[in-house]
């Protein structure tokens, strides 16, 4: 038996203000994406935003409904939104913002395995950009980097039937 560490890099950004011009717009984007949010139930308005490959900006939130279970969260909403809009054009970027303004935005398990599976399907990495707590904000360079032991694709046996 041997004991391993895994190490997650990510940077630290202390405001808004800080962050590079690029990211800092998709922040501000996800931020008025709040207003599309749909959320009775919870009040936690979640907003996501989207930079394509080719430079577009798509923004979406998390819609909820009285059968709590078929909440749908403002990360995949953003990525159903994105292939709609602009099917087959790779996902460059995505930030996640939420009315809880002071506090991280996490995103939940799902989202992490549809951003991983979208990675490994376009190909190319995407950039997690989240709201942190008290004004800060983190940036991963990959949704690989939030998913620790992935199930993927590959893990499928494909061999079978
Ligand atoms: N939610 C998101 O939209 N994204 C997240 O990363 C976490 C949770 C939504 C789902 C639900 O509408 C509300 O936040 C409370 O869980």
């Amino acid at each position: 038996m041997s004991k391993k560490n895994l190490v997650i890099s990510y940077a630290l950004y202390s405001r808004l203000e800080e962050l590079p011009p690029k990211d800092r717009e998709l922040a501000e984007r996800a931020q008025a994406s709040q207003a599309l949010s749909y959320a009775p139930y919870s009040h936690f308005r979640v907003g996501a935003a989207i930079r394509l490959e080719d430079g577009r900006l798509i923004g979406n939130a998390n819609q909820e409904n009285a059968a709590y279970s078929m909440c749908l969260c403002a990360e995949r909403t953003a990525i159903a939104s994105a292939t709609a809009i602009a099917p087959g054009v790779r996902i460059s970027s995505i930030a996640v913002t939420a009315s809880a303004e002071q506090k991280l935005v996490s995103p939940c398990g799902a989202c992490r395995q549809v951003l991983n599976e979208t990675e490994i399907a376009q190909g190319s990495a995407i950039q997690i950009i989240l709201q942190g707590s008290e004004g800060s904000w983190l940036v991963f360079d990959s949704a690989r980097d939030i998913l620790p032991f992935p199930f993927s694709p590959e893990n499928l046996d494909h061999t079978r039937g």
